[in-house]
């Protein structure tokens, strides 16, 4: 599949992994991708940090949901209180995308590149999924060892986080798409 606009339209959120792993080089192209999103001012204030460490990802996993336990937020609440629910979904693959605090517009730059990186994954056949949550971290005292551990540097904040595999399933069909929500002036 090579046309962007049918890749674009066929990605789908994906939660269910296979465990084998994807290789370095479809990471590299993965990322790469990411690279080469728009961002503020030409900032690039991203910094990938790729994890694959299966007890590292559970322990993300267990503190974002500590947090999302705590807020108050029926529907954050309810996924930190889920003993079964894993941030990640076992993927086997998770890119933390952070962004560095001195750009202009780091949080709206990560979340371009992390477009890019979902798009790209899907023109592999790579399953993704974006994870919200990782900003969490830098917002609490329990987050900022994890932080650390994470070996994120001290100029950078993680914004985004995307879950990568092979998938299990097919792609289910896209959501109908809401309607009435282009205005033309001419
Ligand atoms: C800003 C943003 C935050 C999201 N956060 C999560 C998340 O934390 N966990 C998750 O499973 N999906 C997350 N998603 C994926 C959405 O749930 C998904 O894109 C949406 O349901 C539409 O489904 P689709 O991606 O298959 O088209 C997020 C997507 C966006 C754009």
């Amino acid at each position: 599949m090579n046309n962007t606009l049918d890749v674009i339209k066929k990605r789908r959120s994906v939660r269910n992994f296979k465990s084998e792993q994807i290789a370095d080089s479809e990471i590299a192209s993965i990322i790469e991708a990411g690279m080469y999103a728009p961002s503020g001012r030409g900032d690039q204030s991203w910094y990938f940090t790729v994890v694959q460490n299966t007890e590292l990802l559970y322990e993300v996993s267990e503190a974002v949901k500590r947090i999302y336990a705590s807020l108050d937020n029926p529907f954050l609440q309810s996924q930190g209180k889920n003993e079964k629910y894993h941030l990640f979904y076992h993927a086997p693959t998770v890119i933390i995308v952070s962004g560095n605090k001195d750009a202009l517009l780091p949080e709206l730059d990560c979340a371009v590149c992390v477009q890019n990186i979902l798009i790209a994954a899907e023109s592999l056949d790579i399953g993704s999924c974006w994870i919200s949550g990782i900003d969490l971290l830098a917002a609490t005292e329990e987050g900022r060892p994890i932080i650390k551990k994470l070996n994120i540097p001290d100029a950078y904040k993680p914004y985004v986080s995307v879950a990568l595999g092979f998938k299990k399933n097919e792609n289910p069909k896209a959501a109908p798409r809401k309607e009435n929500n282009i205005h033309f002036i001419r």
